[in-house]
């Protein structure tokens, strides 16, 4: 006897009628039309909607979302004044609030199938109560949410007095990836050194790498270069990203063309954050302003991992947003103009199966053997999912609804028509 048994259903794919099987939280079987004399404790009609693995946020800041007017607006709207807001709020923050905004969050995010989020964890102050605090949302999250964290020095690793001694503390304590802030260091060349040392420690460590990475409009922020060559140098291919890495939208094209290879030798991934870099970026430009968010699809075509993240919700640097993948993706393909079919498929990658490569993902996908962890949408395919951002009809884990919403249906009464 399965537990559960959902039949026809569309897959990311396009396979239609599909029937899929599931057992002790893992995918047992995934067949076109009925399954012959199945029973299960419990079946579901998918009428024909889109089974997609769920989704998954690579790039996040769990300590700071929900503050949103904390303790005040961010009114230039600029990367520079999010963060000193932030170093406002920091000694006013206390860790039971935190860890009750990071949890509402968390409640939002399995709503909308949401289910494993790399976070960002500032390691700047000495206390380290962020990361105490966060360590206590991954406990407490762990039945339904894959919260990965990253020992992030947002006020610069070697711009902080005892900034590289707080963030080893941080990964002590069981922070799992190394984080960094090169372009916030005080010059290029402490940037390039912050870059080293960092992934020195992660290759000592056995940690993967993700640094916020020339999240700057500035041509001349090419710390992507030499986060690239270390991780090359260190031996850490496949196990480093750079999130943001906005300043190649501005970089010359030539050097581009040189940069990119060396991107994928070292298979390097990018992370974008396409709400928050159409939002932050290109502020000190009159007109025409840039975009300022990185190179996807040439990213892409050059064979790097490209993933979305949703970055900020309702913090210093965003006060917009809700948990919603979809939203991210349907940002990206806007800024990035990636709207054939093919390309709109890309940004449906980029917030679940690129996504989960980035985190290392243990048993993510529709494949047998893989956990039941999965969405249905209120979608005939991605396309149709991205466009309406569709409603989440169910979301399981590990075999386990854990989150259902109606379905949507509006009535028109429009009288005389
Ligand atoms: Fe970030």
């Amino acid at each position: 006897m399965l537990d559960l048994l959902i039949h026809n259903a569309r897959l990311p794919d396009g396979r239609a009628n599909m029937s899929m099987a599931v057992q002790a939280g893992k995918i047992v079987q995934v067949v076109e039309g009925p399954i012959a004399g199945a029973q299960a404790a419990e079946t579901v009609d998918a009428q024909g909607y889109l089974l997609s693995p769920h989704f998954v946020d690579p790039h996040f800041h769990m300590d700071a979302t929900l503050s949103y007017g904390l303790p005040r607006v961010n009114e230039s709207g600029t990367l520079l004044e999010g963060i000193q807001i932030w170093g406002e709020l920091k000694p006013q923050l206390k860790a039971d609030d935190m860890i009750e905004r990071a949890l509402t969050y968390c409640d939002w995010a399995v709503a909308k199938g949401l289910l494993a989020i790399r976070s960002h964890v500032d390691t700047s102050d000495p206390s380290l109560l962020p990361v105490e605090a966060m360590l206590e949302v991954k406990k407490r999250v762990a039945g339904y949410i894959d919260l990965q964290l990253v020992a992030f020095p947002q006020d610069g690793v070697l711009r902080t007095q005892g900034g590289l001694d707080n963030l080893k503390r941080a990964l002590d304590l069981g922070v799992d990836v190394v984080g960094g802030i090169p372009h916030f260091e005080r010059t290029m060349g402490q940037g390039a050194e912050s870059v080293r040392l960092l992934c020195e420690l992660a290759a000592e460590r056995g940690k993967l790498v993700d640094m916020h990475c020339d999240e700057t409009d500035d041509p001349l922020s090419r710390h992507i270069e030499t986060l690239a060559f270390e991780a090359q140098r260190l031996g850490l291919q496949g196990r480093v990203n750079g999130s943001h890495c906005t300043s190649m939208h501005s970089m010359d094209n030539y050097y581009v063309s040189k940069l990119l290879p060396l991107m994928a030798e070292a298979q390097v991934s990018v992370i974008a954050n396409p709400l928050i870099n159409i939002t932050l970026q290109g502020r000190h430009d009159t007109y025409p302003k840039r975009r300022g968010m990185t190179r996807v699809p040439e990213l892409m075509a050059a064979g790097v991992n490209v993933a979305f993240g949703h970055d900020c919700v309702m913090d210093p640097w965003y006060g917009m947003g809700s948990g919603d993948m979809l939203e991210v993706a349907h940002m990206g393909l806007h800024v990035a103009q990636m709207t054939s079919q093919k390309g709109i498929r890309a940004c449906y990658d980029a917030v679940t199966v690129n996504a989960a490569k980035v985190m290392h993902l243990q048993g993510y996908g529709l494949d047998v053997g893989c956990d039941a962890s999965f969405v249905l949408l209120q979608a005939r395919d991605v396309v149709e999912a991205i466009r309406l951002r569709a409603n989440r009809l169910k979301v399981w884990r590990k075999g386990a609804l854990i989150a259902q919403t109606p379905e949507l249906a509006v009535q028109i009464m429009i009288a005389g028509r």
